[in-house]
């Protein structure tokens, strides 16, 4: 039986699931590891499940046992892991796509409509019976008829288009390529960033973190968007530059943020929090029973197909 370690508490249902495929090192405190806690607990193992708090830097990874063949990571971004160092030393890195996409564009629609519609300064008001209602009390933007420029329009991306253009959003978006018609749906393409954000009223951030979409929200592309756009991020915290950010929103040039990820989780810059036009959620991207089951599910049989195949659909590196 292949032996396993698994960084951090799963469901109990893909801990019973991990513990009948393998010899699993379950982590029943959920404690954080330090880098040399988590060497030691790899050493004798065959693969490590991690999670999205594991930095899987080039110094973990080269200090990794030889026995570790797969580090499968319980998300479907891999912002965490280096990639290139797991390469150079024949590990291979696998994610869980597709099954957290409904999960996560549900998480990327409540953003755009906690920014849009003033949600945290509504809750905030509600909870202290601090309100009365007027003719132009808590004004928002509404949805209807803006135009929505997603950032990365992969399987996310395109629901947060489907759910979006229901709402009677306009569609608009940038990808390393284009899309088919058929998954287009009538979204128009931008090739550049310049040209996506000077028409996006409302941006969605769902492409992942690489050395290309780091800070891709920066002190000159803040500027591209039409004076009071909203923008939202549920992918990852490291495509924003957050003092850009937070200065284009005390200027007012972005009129509000909705965000569920961060730099640094889960210490957020505290500029986000003086702001009472950020709408923050804690990374609550797939945080549902049935997608948190499903992505362990994978990530445990990403392991399973790798030693029976050598290989595994959901290598990413
Ligand atoms: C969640 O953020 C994920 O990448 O799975």
């Amino acid at each position: 039986m292949k032996k396993i370690l698994i960084t951090r508490r799963l469901l109990k249902e893909s801990e019973d699931k991990a513990s009948k495929m393998f010899d699993a090192n379950l982590n029943s405190n959920d404690e954080l590891y330090s880098q040399s806690k988590l060497i030691e607990l790899t050493q004798g193992c065959d693969a490590v499940l991690t999670s999205l708090t594991d930095k899987m830097d080039e110094e973990t990874i080269n200090k990794l046992p030889d026995s570790i063949k797969v580090i499968s990571n319980f998300a479907v971004g891999f912002g965490n892991i280096d990639l290139e160092a797991a390469k150079k030393r024949g590990i291979a890195v696998t994610n869980t796509p597709e099954v957290l996409s409904d999960a996560t564009a549900e998480i990327g629609i409540l953003l755009i409509l906690g920014a849009c519609r003033r949600a945290s300064e509504g809750i905030e008001a509600a909870r202290e019976s601090n309100w009365k209602w007027s003719a132009d009390y808590l004004i928002g933007k509404q949805l209807t008829g803006t135009r929505l420029g997603i950032l990365g329009m992969g399987r996310i991306g395109q629901k947060i288009a489907n759910i979006a253009r229901s709402l009677g959003m306009i569609i608009h978006y940038h990808n390393r390529s284009k899309l088919s018609e058929d998954k287009e749906q009538g979204a128009i393409y931008h090739d550049s960033l310049k040209s996506l954000f000077s028409v996006s009223d409302v941006l969605s951030i769902c492409c992942p973190a690489t050395k290309e979409t780091e800070n891709m929200i920066n002190k000159e592309t803040v500027e591209y968007f039409p004076k009071g756009a909203v923008i939202t991020n549920v992918a990852r915290g490291d495509i924003v530059d957050d003092e850009a950010l937070i200065d284009a929103l005390n200027r007012r040039k972005i009129y509000a943020a909705g965000l569920d990820v961060y730099k640094n989780e889960p210490n957020l810059n505290p500029g986000y929090l003086k702001n009472k036009s950020v709408f923050i959620l804690p990374h609550l991207g797939s945080a549902t029973k049935d997608t948190r089951i499903a992505m362990a599910n994978l990530a445990i049989d990403n392991i399973n197909e790798f030693f029976e195949t050598g290989n595994c659909k959901n290598k990413v590196n």
